[in-house]
Parts: structure tokens; sequence; C-alpha cells
């Protein structure tokens, strides 16, 4: 039974406020408490259909202040679930999504519905003394996630000169999860070497990738290439690289073309393409280099541009869905109808509650698409996501460099899960379909 809840205001790792929630479950029998607390990640280049991120809009934290959400959840939302039966995750996501009676969280502020949803799961699993992964995932859970791991970051992510907003490696032979976790973390330090040998910045992005000036992707993936090579592992082989291009920030609307400022300033013209030079883009890309994944490659509203870059790549890499699917089923619905993308990133903020995560990643494997857990650039230390990535055997993770604690937090909570699994505990190349 769920006897106590307790919102507050806490800051994320961009130094802006966010909401954490503390949940109390009184087992009705023994009288034992249990206590469960979970933190709410942010966005920067967040999706125009995602559910809402409700801010103060006040002065304090520059209207960022999350008061509101906070107090929605000590008073409207603890009215509302107290007393509940805290392990029935569905009804107490039900009720939240009642109570706040909006499509999109708009009433409530989905980082008070997250907090809580996350908080009840993570109390109800110490209830009954397992494992959060266990718990949201059953007897089955077994397979470890291969990091795509952002080791360049640009965009709205930092302050230089890549448009595409983050350049990924993925340890696809690696033996296990702590193996890839080493080899990607090899990879980022030799990479920072490279970087360092030819006088470019080491200061890193939002996610702890680099953050240097420089020209194009092209000369992103020339030196990651390297840092592989150097690393002594073979691109294409040992590791694959994945690109989120986050493509509707680069989208302008009134010209309909995509619009790439820091190659422009470099380059010393005007460098924009329109959707089919995106996709001849693309296309080039992975002839020339060894990339497996792209994600919003296209803008969040270019259906029909998804659909061609979807019959042109999609049977030769991952396309992933982010800002396109903002983790919502009714979205993925219509993408899967549409036959639009191959996979979808699921961040739980995007939608809400935990329950509404489960279920599009259920829509998406029941309709062969790939699900990558995913972080947002704007993070803390909890780890929940390490566990819903081995929860629904996603077999991929995407939660930033191997620098920085909010995102090591998650890496470090998924070898302590690969070490508790022991010999059950499977990795494998996620896209072997491909
Ligand atoms: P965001 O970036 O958290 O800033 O939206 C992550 C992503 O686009 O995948
Ligand atoms: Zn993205």
């Amino acid at each position: 039974q769920i006897t106590n809840i307790h919102g507050r205001e806490i800051l994320d790792s961009r130094g802006n406020p966010t909401v954490e929630a503390e949940i109390t479950l009184t087992d009705t029998v023994t009288g034992r408490r249990y206590g469960g607390r979970a933190c709410v990640p942010s966005g920067a280049s967040t999706g125009r259909f995602e559910a809402v991120e409700l801010r103060d809009a006040e002065t304090r934290y520059f209207g960022l202040g999350v008061k509101k959400a906070v107090s929605n959840i000590n008073t409207k939302i603890k009215e509302a679930i107290t007393g509940r039966n805290g392990l029935n995750q569905v009804e107490i996501d039900r009720i939240l999504i009642e109570t706040d009676g909006t499509d999109n969280k708009g009433n409530l502020g989905a980082n008070a519905t997250l907090a809580v949803s996350m908080a009840v799961a993570r109390a109800a699993a110490k209830s009954l003394n397992i494992p959060l992964y266990q718990y949201l995932g059953g007897a089955y859970t077994r397979l470890m996630p291969v990091p795509m791991m952002n080791i360049l970051n640009g965009g709205r992510h930092a302050a230089n000169t890549v448009d595409f907003q983050e350049f990924m490696i993925m340890p696809v032979q690696a033996e296990s999860f702590a193996d890839g976790l080493r080899i990607c973390a090899e990879i980022y330090h030799f990479l920072k070497k490279i970087l360092e040998e030819k006088g470019l910045a080491t200061s890193v992005g939002d996610e702890g990738g680099f953050a240097p000036d420089l020209p194009d992707a092209e000369a992103v993936l020339d030196l990651i290439v390297e840092a592989i090579e150097k690393s002594n592992y073979f691109p294409g082989q040992d590791v694959k690289i994945a690109l989120d291009v986050a493509s509707s920030e680069l989208y302008n609307e009134k010209t309909g073309m995509y619009h790439f400022p820091g190659e422009s300033s470099l380059k010393g013209k005007d460098i924009v393409r329109d959707t089919s030079e995106m996709i001849a883009y693309y296309e080039d890309l992975i002839s020339d280099y060894p990339i497996l994944s792209i994600e919003d490659g296209l803008a969040e509203d270019d259906w029909d541009g998804w659909k061609h870059l979807t019959e042109r790549l999609g049977d030769k890499i991952q396309l992933v869905g982010d800002d396109l699917f903002v983790t919502n089923t009714k979205r993925l619905d219509a993408g899967i109808k549409l036959h639009v993308a191959n996979a979808i990133l699921v961040k739980v903020n995007q939608i809400g509650t935990v329950s509404e995560a489960m279920e599009a990643i259920e829509m998406a494997q029941k309709n062969g698409y790939k699900a990558v857990i995913s972080h947002r650039s704007g993070e803390t230390e909890d780890t929940f996501i390490a566990d819903l990535s081995v929860a629904v055997n996603a077999g991929q993770i995407k939660t930033g460099a191997p620098c920085r604690s909010d995102r090591n937090a998650k890496y470090n909570q998924l070898l302590r899960i690969e070490e508790e699994l022991g010999t059950v505990a499977a990795y494998k190349e996620p896209l072997n379909k491909i």
C-alpha cells in the first residue's frame, strides 16, 4: 500500500532544476516499509510532440523551476494514489494519467507523473526483494544492451561547429557488456589523444562527448574511425558507428530545408540540404563509413521524407525515430502502418509513465521494430533506464560518453546487473536481421 509520497526540486547535470519523488510502501500485514526514489531527466533537443515538462516560468532559475510539478506531487498525486497497491504499476500509471486528464500530461506535468511512476516501481521491487530489472522484466530477463555511446557531441548539446548532434560507437562484437564498455572507453581515450595531437579542443558537451570545431560529419567520422583503429579494433566489424542527426533542429519550416550552421560558418558559404539531398548524403556516408544506425535523419513531421528514407536505407541500417515517435504509441502506430523507420528511441520522460513507455516498447518489438533505451541530455544520478534496458531485452542503450557521472551511473549499474545475472547474461549484436 502506498502510504507516503513526497516530491522535491533537485538539480540535473546541466544545473537546471528537475523533479525527484519518494514513495513509501507499507506492507499491510507486517507493517514493514519500503522506500523508492526516482529523478526525472530533461532534454535540450526536445521533440514538439513530447509530453509536457512543467516549468514554473517565474524568475527563479530563469523560469526553469519545477515547484509547480513538485507541488502537484505533494497534493493532487498524493491524494490520488495514497492507499493504492504499489505493486500494481499499470493501475497506478492509469490513475496518474486520469488525474492529469490531458493527452500530453499538461496538467500535472510529465516530470511530476514520471518521477512518481518510477519511484513506485522502485519501491515495489524493493518490497519484493528483487532487482528493478527483474521486477519490470520478469524471470526471462537476461539480455545486456550494446552501448550506443556518444563520444563526440554537436548540435544543441555543444557550442562547437558540428551540426549533427551525436556521433556514437557500438561495440557489437564484444564478449559481454563489461567488455563492450571497456572497448568504448579505450576508444574514447584514443579519440582524446588524437584531438590533442591535432590541436583540437577536448572539452566536452552535455553528454560527455568531445566537442571540437570540425567542418562536417565526414571530418568527425574520419577521426572516430582513426580512434577505433588506433585502439586496435576493426571499424565495421568490432565496432560500428551510430549517428543522431537530431535533424528537427536543423530543419527550417519557412525554407523547407535543412540548414547546417556550423558547416556553413567553417566553409564560408550557406550549406543547406533538402530532404532528398539529406537522404543522398546518408547514402554516401553509409557507403564510406561503418554506420549501423541513424536517428532522426529527417524532421519530426516529414512523414513523406521518412517513408523515402526508409525505402532507401531501411534494409541496410537501423533508422531510429526519436522526435518522430516521442515514445508515443499513437505516433509509433502511425509510423508502423506507414512503414516509417525500423526502430524507436525510448525516453521515459517523453511520455511520462513507466507503463506507457513499456507499452511503446512492446508495440515496437511486436512489429519487428527495435527499441533503443535512452537517457536525455540533461540527466541525474538515477539509473532507472539501465534496469529498463535489461528488463525489456532491448539490446541497445544510448546513455552518453564514459565521462561525467550522470552517464557512468547508468553504465556502472549495468556492470552490476551483468555481474548479478552471471552466466545467464547475454550480449549480442543487436541488428543481425538488418
Ligand atoms: P535530448 O537529446 O535529450 O536533448 O533530446 C537526446 C537525443 O536527441 O537523443
Ligand atoms: Zn535524438
